[in-house]
């Protein structure tokens, strides 16, 4: 018989660790531990090294928001910039202009007024962490008692004020200097060449106490300045080449790529993007960086940087920045797998189809990507339907055909955005609704026929697809909800043609009738739901796009007859860059 065991403290202690089994000993009819290996619920480690791992995440976040102190080369650059900007550059002497021999080592100090030929000393190995005029103060009375001590009467001998050597514009701070107040040098300058000799004599090896906290006592050196350099020019860093004055305007920094890290800079809900955000709601920096982002998603159309920012002015509502942002990557994902099933169509032999023609939105709302679609392939038609008209769809199709028509002139680039000025921008009204997504923009009107000339739109249930769906067809579905996604690959696998679908809700009774699903969390249905489809349909590419740009993130993907593992291909644009080379009027319908 087996009981379970009195608890004891230890396993109080550890949670995760399995209940020990007992039996009862037949000799002595104690409880007795059946020895098995300790075993923790399974998971249980993992989950925890989730949460540290979470934690470490937040941490590195919260340090990397923290203002950064300057680093030592911008503390030199700044130091070296103020001495610029107040130096009196006219002041710099060449080295061609100053004293040179031993014969004339003189200072030939003009200011010094009746002193032609001043001696000079230098006294070096001074402590560096004072600042230059309490160097001067401290060491001015100590040469005149060491002068004095060697018999040189001071008062008469010295000229003028002790120079301490700083930092100026011929000799400006490096990194080795970054804890340097004044160059460590100062010089005295002597009526008579024995004054300063027996003054040097006296000064070297002395001991120099000051306030400094790093070198409070200094031995200082000493010695006579007999190549007569170290005139007022040289001590003052004005001796050499005039330097060269940096741009008064600092060089911008180039735009850095886009990254996909970024999208949580964004406004988000718990786990995604935020639904309502539009691209006009967010101040200069983010606009930026989601311009950059447009100008790269589909590296074969930067315009389309171009397309939002033309679009804000008449229909700022449509642009909401989760929708924007699921589409470029959905149409990517689609684009991949064109790119898969036409390069497979080429090599296989029992597949004459080899440029599928026609794509067909299924559910299509606001049907950006089927405008995407339309706009790459001029040559080729997309068919979008939907129980709804929907104001945005012909708002996107009316922006993009303006920029078809500006890019028939003239090829549109990133240059055309003025990126200092979308930098400044403020949002003003920010998530206001007053101006109705639910209404055409100005100049569009949702009665009409779309303005991009390969689209089609029918009003009407999905299922009137079917008789136009072929084996030449692309039929996708992005967010289309529940039987939305059935119909459309339903439809495709009956005709042969190659499919997609994003899905958002899907009900488990719809594929999976006689199954109870139950306890799943959000998450984890929604991927057990695609698993379920793509078993179902002979998925052949499921991928996700960024879950936080949506938590409805995976693509599911067939079709493709004869496909094989290896031929996937995404960011491949050649595609599109031929068809846009051919210059191809694209069909009438
Ligand atoms: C969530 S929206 C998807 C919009 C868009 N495809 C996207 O990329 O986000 C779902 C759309 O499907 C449409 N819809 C759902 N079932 C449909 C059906 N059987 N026939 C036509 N439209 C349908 C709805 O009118 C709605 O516009």
């Amino acid at each position: 018989m087996t009981v379970r065991p009195p608890t004891c403290a230890a396993d109080v202690c550890r949670p995760f660790v399995a209940t020990r089994r007992t039996t009862i000993c037949k000799a002595t009819a104690e409880p007795r531990a059946v020895t098995s290996p300790r075993r923790t619920i399974m998971g249980q480690k993992r989950y925890a090294r989730s949460l540290r791992q979470e934690e470490r995440r937040r941490e590195l976040a919260e340090l990397a928001k923290r203002p950064r102190a300057p680093s030592i080369r911008e503390k030199v650059a700044a130091f070296n910039a103020e001495i610029l900007e107040t130096a009196d550059l006219r002041a710099i002497k060449s080295w061609d202009d100053a004293r040179g021999t031993v014969a004339s080592a003189s200072s030939g100090d003009a200011e010094v007024e009746g002193v032609v030929d001043a001696h000079r000393v230098v006294v070096g190995n001074l402590p560096v962490d004072l600042r230059p005029e309490d160097v001067k103060a401290a060491l001015t009375p100590f040469v005149v008692e060491k002068a004095r001590d060697a018999g040189v009467d001071a008062a008469k001998e010295i000229v003028g004020d002790v120079g301490v050597g700083v930092f100026g514009p011929c000799r400006p701070k490096t990194r080795r200097d970054r804890d340097r107040e004044f160059r460590g040098f100062a010089v005295v300058r002597f009526r008579s060449a024995s004054g300063a000799a027996a003054a040097a004599a006296a000064l070297r090896g002395t001991t120099f106490r000051t306030a400094s906290a790093k070198w409070p006592e200094r031995v200082l050196s000493a010695r006579l300045d007999d190549k007569g350099e170290y005139d007022d020019a040289y001590v003052c860093g004005l001796r050499g080449s005039a330097p060269k004055i940096p741009d008064k305007v600092p060089k911008k920094e180039p735009r850095k790529r886009w990254k996909m890290a970024e999208l949580e800079n964004l406004p988000m809900r718990q786990k995604c993007l935020s639904t309502h955000t539009r691209f006009s709601d967010l101040d200069g920096k983010l606009r930026v960086r989601l311009l950059e982002y447009f100008s790269t998603a589909i590296p074969a159309m930067p315009e389309l940087a171009g397309v939002v920012l033309a679009m804000e002015k008449s229909a700022p509502h449509y642009l909401r920045i989760k929708e924007l942002m699921e589409s470029i990557e959905c149409f990517n994902l689609i684009l991949g797998h064109l790119n898969s099933a036409e390069s497979t169509a080429g090599r296989s032999t029992d597949d004459d189809v080899r440029v599928y023609d026609t794509f067909f939105d299924l559910a299509c709302g606001h049907g950006l990507v089927g405008v995407l679609l339309a706009y790459a392939f001029p040559t080729r038609t997309v068919r979008s339907f939907d129980h709804a008209k929907r104001a945005a769809f012909f708002a996107f199709c009316h922006a993009f055909a303006q920029m078809r028509e500006t890019m028939s002139r003239k090829p549109w680039t990133v240059g055309a955005i003025d990126w200092d000025t979308e930098e400044m921008f403020v949002a003003s009204n920010r998530l206001e609704e007053t101006n109705d997504a639910s209404t055409a923009p100005e100049g569009v009107r949702d009665d009409e026929e779309p303005a991009l000339s390969n689209i089609i739109f029918t009003l009407g249930d999905i299922d009137d697809a079917r008789v136009l769906v072929n084996a030449s067809s692309f039929v996708f579905a992005a967010h289309g909800c529940n039987e939305a996604n059935k119909v459309a690959v339903e439809m495709a696998k009956s005709k042969q043609a190659v499919w997609a679908v994003m899905p958002c809700c899907i009900k488990a009774s719809i594929y999976l009738p006689e199954s109870v699903v139950s306890k799943l969390d959000d998450d984890a249905k929604y991927a057990f739901m695609c698993g379920v489809m793509c078993q179902k349909y002979d998925a052949q590419l499921i991928r996700a796009i960024d879950t936080r740009i949506t938590t409805r993130a995976i693509v599911l993907c067939g079709g493709i007859k004869g496909f094989r593992k290896h031929c996937f291909v995404i960011g491949n644009n050649t595609k599109i860059q031929r068809e846009r080379e051919r210059k191809v009027e694209a069909p009438p319908h």
